[in-house]
């Protein structure tokens, strides 16, 4: 477990430019995808943290070669020795799960542990093995393990009862294997997911209604290794607005990729107030008043994601009014609210709904980041602040910020790591 905690002295107005490092949420599932085929594929401007290396090692297990240089990694897939997922890996890495569909493609089976509890919910995988069984494949689940098998998959309609982001990019990464069509509806239209897509169409996949909640995939084509210039985050882009909205603050973000992944994000920004210029490679935002109130209820895209509540939860908590959250994805996304209390924050959280009554101002205090967006929202509120806040419990945060601290320091924040 790591040791170290930040230090952060709140009250310091961010300015200043910053790169946003690239997507994690991207990035996971076509490192994925890079199983499909025998040979190299280099991700550009890949962020180096902790999921990806956590990816990395199972890949190496697996049999792969991995090298970086500087932010960008080559994969080189050619001596895959099987389809069986390490264990001691499985249950750390949710993202691994997606290593599934594409090892079924590719080697016929595919066996790993239970990909665990987490501390935002509960997270089954039932929608990703009930669609591979409609793939073809052979699912069981003995003590804890999975072992999916199928000879050949063939094309299937399958409609997922949610839109998950995971079983959809797990099932577009088994249906390319597949003999014949496969028609995947009620399917996450996340940003993130249609760079799978896409970058599926690039190795020669055939896929039709990316973006929409129905893709057809003409499977069985042959798919060859390709280059994948990687995203920026909107979370993470997302982490340094906020943190400049609570510091009345004025910043530049640089970003890489199609910057239409990140409206239904700036809608929620402007709304608390913050003026916004999104050009195509950059975000201008200004904040000059007091954050305003928000009613913020998150969905799969195109309605506002998950992965910024805990965030904006933190910077309405100093807002002109009362605001009010709404949860939808995860049961247990609130668990940061226990450490914004001991920093003055008002909030009463009842089900799915949060209700936070606004305080004058947030105090510096000792908190434990719960996970790794209630981490980002901590950060939050200590940029805005009075006094000192020390954050501990950095695991989570190091698993989707490359230098969370770095970056903050970058525009002007006072926030230091100290190593324990
Ligand atoms: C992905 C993102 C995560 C984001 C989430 C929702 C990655 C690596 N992670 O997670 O950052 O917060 O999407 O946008 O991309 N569900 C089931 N059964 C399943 C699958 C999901 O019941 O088989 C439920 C989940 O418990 C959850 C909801 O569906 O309540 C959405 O989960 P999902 O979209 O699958 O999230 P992830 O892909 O795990």
């Amino acid at each position: 477990m790591d040791q170290s905690y930040y230090l952060i002295q709140g009250k310091r107005r961010l300015s200043g430019e910053l790169m946003v490092q690239g997507s994690k949420n991207t990035v996971l599932p076509v490192l994925a995808s890079t199983l499909l085929v025998k040979g190299k594929t280099t991700l550009f401007h890949c962020p180096r943290i902790q999921d990806v290396f956590m990816m990395t090692a199972v890949m190496e297990q697996l049999g792969c070669k991995i090298s970086w240089k500087n932010h960008d990694l080559t994969v080189d897939t050619s001596f895959l020795k099987g389809g069986n997922l390490p264990l001691e890996y499985t249950g750390n890495l949710r993202a691994s799960v997606l290593f599934m569909g594409a090892l079924l493609g590719r080697e016929g089976y595919v066996t790993m542990g239970k990909p665990g509890g987490c501390k935002i919910g509960k997270r089954p995988i039932d929608f990703h093995l009930e669609g591979f069984s409609k793939l073809g494949a052979c699912v069981k689940e003995r003590e804890g393990i999975y072992e999916c098998e199928a000879k050949a998959l063939s094309g299937a309609e399958i409609l997922l009862p949610f839109p998950s982001v995971g079983a959809t990019e797990n099932l577009l990464l088994a249906a390319v294997s597949a003999q014949g069509s496969t028609v995947l509806s009620g399917c996450a239209r996340e940003p993130e997911v249609c760079d799978l897509a896409e970058h599926l169409l690039s190795m020669g996949a055939q896929i039709e209604g990316i973006g929409t909640d129905r893709m057809t995939i003409r499977g069985g084509r042959k798919l060859e290794p390709a280059d994948y210039q990687v995203p920026s985050d909107r979370i993470a882009a997302a982490t340094y607005l906020l943190g400049a909205m609570v510091t009345k603050g004025e910043i530049r973000l640089l970003l890489r990729g199609n910057n239409k992944r990140m409206e239904s994000i700036l809608k929620v920004l402007e709304q608390m107030g913050a003026l916004i210029d999104l050009k195509e490679h950059s975000i201008e935002l200004k904040m000059s008043g007091k954050i305003l109130p928000i009613y913020l209820a998150t969905g799969p895209h195109p309605k506002p994601p998950t992965d910024i509540q805990s965030m904006v939860l933190a910077a309405a908590l100093t807002a002109s009014g009362p605001s009010f959250i709404e949860e939808n994805v995860f049961e247990s996304r609130y668990q940061v609210v226990q450490e914004l209390k001991k920093m003055g924050g008002n909030v009463v959280i009842s089900g799915r709904k949060a209700s936070v009554s606004p305080v004058f101002t947030l105090y510096g205090s000792k908190v434990n980041a719960p996970d790794l967006r209630g981490g980002a929202s901590l950060v939050v509120a200590g940029l805005g602040a009075k006094g000192n806040t020390i954050i501990g419990s950095l695991d989570d945060l190091k698993r989707g910020y490359e230098d969370i601290g770095k970056d903050f320091r970058q525009l002007g924040a006072s926030i230091t790591e100290i190593i324990r």
